[in-house]
């Protein structure tokens, strides 16, 4: 295992150790991260540790929760959920989000509306200083809107590019949509160009997840981070 297998497995276990309490309705988001963190789940259930009820974001977390043994629900059964555990693209100082590289960022973002507490879990590789530099936007939007929402974001100085599975066939999200990944360069305002991009008629969700997060779990090189409120502390 390289290290930042290494580094998301540290950063995983270690948020679902010091966050999952007994009793707690949780929600699961998606990712190679997010996979370390429900395989420990299911560890510490199998092993009478732990009784929770999970809500899964997509239907990689779904599969892998019930191969796990991890009870699921849905938000109809429990519309509050206690805590997330998810993933991310690029996290900034101040803990805003760009996520949806594995396109389930509309589930992701429900859930993490729907939370008391979002946890991230992720490898330092992560962390910047400005969200969007080197990183496109995944946009989640529906098939008919594709030209328009395209145009429109072409206008706002975007470089959308529709996400495909292989030339010609477009990827298709557990929603049934696509995804236009748009290049925007730094984003010097991640609040105001989310609020501009769900203005589009067509947009079903962006990638950007301002103000939304409580803590994340970094494993850097040799050890796991806690940041918190901008602020790194170890663990
Ligand atoms: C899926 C996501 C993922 O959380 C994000 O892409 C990070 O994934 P990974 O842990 O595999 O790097 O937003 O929509």
């Amino acid at each position: 295992m390289d290290w930042v297998e290494d580094a998301k497995r540290r950063a995983a276990v270690e948020a679902v150790n010091s966050e999952v309490k007994d009793g707690l309705i949780i929600g699961l988001g998606s990712g190679s991260t997010v996979k370390y963190a429900i395989e420990e789940i299911g560890r510490r259930i199998r092993g009478a540790e732990l009784r929770v009820l999970s809500v899964p974001s997509s239907y990689q977390s779904l599969l892998l929760a019930v191969k796990c043994g991890i009870p699921t629900t849905t938000l109809h059964e429990h519309p509050t959920v206690d805590l997330t555990i998810d993933g991310a693209d690029q996290i900034d100082p101040n803990l805003n989000l760009i996520k949806g590289m594995g396109g389930a960022l509309t589930r992701e973002k429900i859930l993490a509306a729907s939370s008391r507490k979002l946890i991230i879990v992720a490898d330092e590789r992560k962390l910047v200083d400005h969200l969007g530099g080197g990183q496109p936007l995944p946009i989640e939007i529906l098939p008919f809107a594709e030209p328009f929402v395209t145009a429109k974001i072409r206008e706002m100085g975007g470089k959308p590019c529709l996400r495909e599975i292989r030339a010609g066939a477009p990827y298709i999200t557990d929603n049934g949509n696509f995804i236009l990944d748009a290049g925007f360069g730094i984003i010097e305002n991640p609040k105001k160009l989310n609020e501009e991009l769900k203005m589009i008629p067509g947009v079903v969700e962006t990638g950007l997840f301002v103000g939304m997060v409580q803590s994340a779990y970094i494993g850097m090189r040799t050890s796991v981070k806690k940041l918190v409120c901008n602020k790194l502390k170890s663990t």
